[in-house]
């Protein structure tokens, strides 16, 4: 199943993420992808505050994970600089059952990725509206429908 959405302001990119926190369920693994500054880190934010996350998120891309508590779990997982690093990792080192793991840069390490992903790419166009594209197989096909209903465009 795959939607594709449109975000035109922060207030949008709010929305979608509020979509998204609607169906996350312990042990869901989000997949983040768009160029430098699309908003994968913005998106996370928001995201985290409808998790009930109390203060800052920021960008992970240095210490490439960062974990916070909310009604479940946070990773927040950026592996932009692993290629750089040399960094010889597992994919288990990304995967959290108890809460929800959110990686920037998904597609540098979508081998290792399990099938069941829910996974976002952000492209802006000359516009500037950002298109989204929402995407997930087995268990989160019905997460894709229901994101995109949420958020209604
Ligand atoms: N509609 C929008 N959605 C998301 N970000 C927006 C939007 N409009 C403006 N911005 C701005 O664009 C920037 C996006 O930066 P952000 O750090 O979220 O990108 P990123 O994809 O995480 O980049 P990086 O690849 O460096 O990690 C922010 O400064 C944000 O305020
Ligand atoms: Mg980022």
């Amino acid at each position: 199943m795959e939607k594709k959405v449109y975000v035109n302001t922060l207030e949008d990119m709010e929305k979608l993420a509020k979509a998204v926190a609607g169906t996350v369920i312990p042990g869901y693994v989000i997949g983040l992808a768009g160029d430098l500054g699309a908003g994968k880190t913005t998106f996370t934010k928001y995201l985290a505050k409808y998790l009930g996350i109390i203060g800052n998120v920021n960008s992970p891309t240095f210490t490439i994970l960062k974990i916070y508590e909310g009604k479940i779990p946070l990773y927040h997982v950026d592996v932009y600089r692993l290629e750089d690093i040399g960094y010889d990792f597992e994919l288990d080192d990304f995967l959290f059952g108890n809460g929800l793991t959110v990686i920037e840069w998904y597609p540098y390490i979508e081998r290792m990725l399990p099938d069941n992903l829910l996974t976002i790419d952000i492209q802006i166009g000359d516009d500037g509206i950002r298109e989204i594209t929402i995407k997930g197989n087995g268990s989160y096909e019905k997460a894709v429908e229901t994101i995109s209903n949420r958020y209604g465009n």
